[in-house]
């Protein structure tokens, strides 16, 4: 066949003369502007806040009065109670989510991590469910009785739990459950990690030679509890708890605006403050919303092929996913969000930002915008 076989009079006026005369429609030019492509940056805080409302952790001073703070070192880990007539389904879908059973008794099961942590998620199996709390490692053990004193609680031994030590429970402003515990031997190294490091090549750098990328499906490995969070109704109320007591900073601060213009500050990312040294920007986050009940709590795993091979793991396994995956726009988290059997909310997380005194705290307009950079839109059960 030749090029004159194929001339024709197209009903838009084109007309087709082979490929080399081949002549397009008339187009509007506005419409057909070139669009910037989308992109990617690692910034400097400073820089890369250069636009957002900043403010001094000194905003909230006048509000704080003169106490000797409780010193966090860090999160370490959950507690739940499970209905005991459901435990094989939460062990099924907590072995599902990466993690492992490091002990169990009749009433309780530890599971761990790969960090140093001896565990990252506590369940104990009652007659009905309940969010018993995250658990912070406190610096002293004049912390754990600083914080006893706070509660008016007791201190008291963990006999059976991993690595032992004292723990101390006491209620928030709003009546959430707060642990501290002291004395708690950690793992002498973390365990080995699951998945090496992978080599990978983009379009300019290609450092992987003659190898190849291999994987082996399975549950995204746990490294640790990385931050959880709660619904609340006082925003004032609970951030000067938290600010007051504990060496708790926020982070990011979101606002939402009244009908009089007003900004009204409606949730808060909280960093563990340890100086110069860095910790992950947000350990703790609390946020308004319709009725009050845990969030979520969070637990960082490897890499972004890990993350998805531990999603498409548990969706083939018909767990309920929630939002996910995506990149968080504060603290720049990629993110995957899962309903356990229960109803409670449980994240992986890779790529966490690290902040330390240095860093400045940004207040920003609430919204699913200030929720993801890339993702499914926000689903109507993410909020409630
Ligand atoms: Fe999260």
């Amino acid at each position: 066949m030749n090029n004159r076989s194929l001339i024709t009079t197209s009903d838009s006026g084109l007309y087709v003369r082979g490929i080399s005369s081949l002549k397009l429609p008339e187009m509007d030019d506005q419409s057909h502007n070139q669009l910037p492509a989308n992109s990617g940056r690692t910034i400097a805080a400073p820089a890369a806040m250069k636009d957002v409302e900043l403010v001094s952790p000194s905003r909230w001073a006048p509000a704080w009065p003169n106490v000797e703070k409780i010193r966090i070192v860090k999160l370490c880990h959950m507690r739940y109670r499970h209905p005991a007539s459901r435990v094989g389904d939460i062990v099924a879908f907590l072995l599902d989510f990466g993690m492992q059973i490091v002990k169990k008794t009749e009433q309780a099961i530890w599971f761990s991590g790969y960090g140093v942590d001896q565990y990252v998620y506590y369940a104990e199996f009652g007659p009905e469910k309940a969010f018993l709390g995250g658990t912070w490692e406190v610096e002293s053990w004049a912390d754990l009785e600083r914080a006893a004193k706070l509660g008016n609680s007791e201190i008291v031994q963990l006999r059976d739990a991993p690595g032992g030590g004292h723990l101390v429970t006491i209620k928030d402003p709003e009546g959430f459950p707060v642990n501290f515990m002291y004395g708690a031997t950690p793992r002498s190294q973390p365990t080995r990690k699951p998945a090496e490091s992978l080599q990978v090549n983009d379009e300019f750098s290609k450092p992987r030679k003659g190898a190849f990328q291999r994987f082996e499906p399975g549950p995204a490995a746990v490294h640790k509890l990385g931050h959880f969070g709660l619904t609340i109704s006082d925003f004032e109320l609970e951030f000067r708890w938290y600010t007051t007591h504990f060496n708790l900073v926020p982070s990011d601060i979101l606002f939402a605006r009244e009908g009089s213009g007003n900004k009204t500050d409606v949730a808060a990312f909280l960093h563990i403050d340890r100086g110069q040294a860095y910790t992950d920007h947000h350990s703790f986050f609390f946020t308004i919303a319709p009725s009050k009940h845990v969030h979520h709590s969070s637990y960082e795993v490897h890499d972004y092929d890990t993350q998805n091979m531990g999603h498409f793991w548990l969706k083939n396994k018909g767990y309920n996913p929630v939002w996910g995956l995506g990149r968080h726009r504060l603290g720049s988290q990629i993110f995957d969000y899962w309903w356990d059997p229960d109803g409670f909310m449980v994240e992986h997380y890779i790529d966490g930002d690290l902040v330390n005194e240095d860093t400045p705290t940004g207040r920003h307009l609430a919204g699913d915008e200030s929720l993801a950079v890339w993702s499914e839109p926000v689903p109507s059960t993410f909020m409630l």
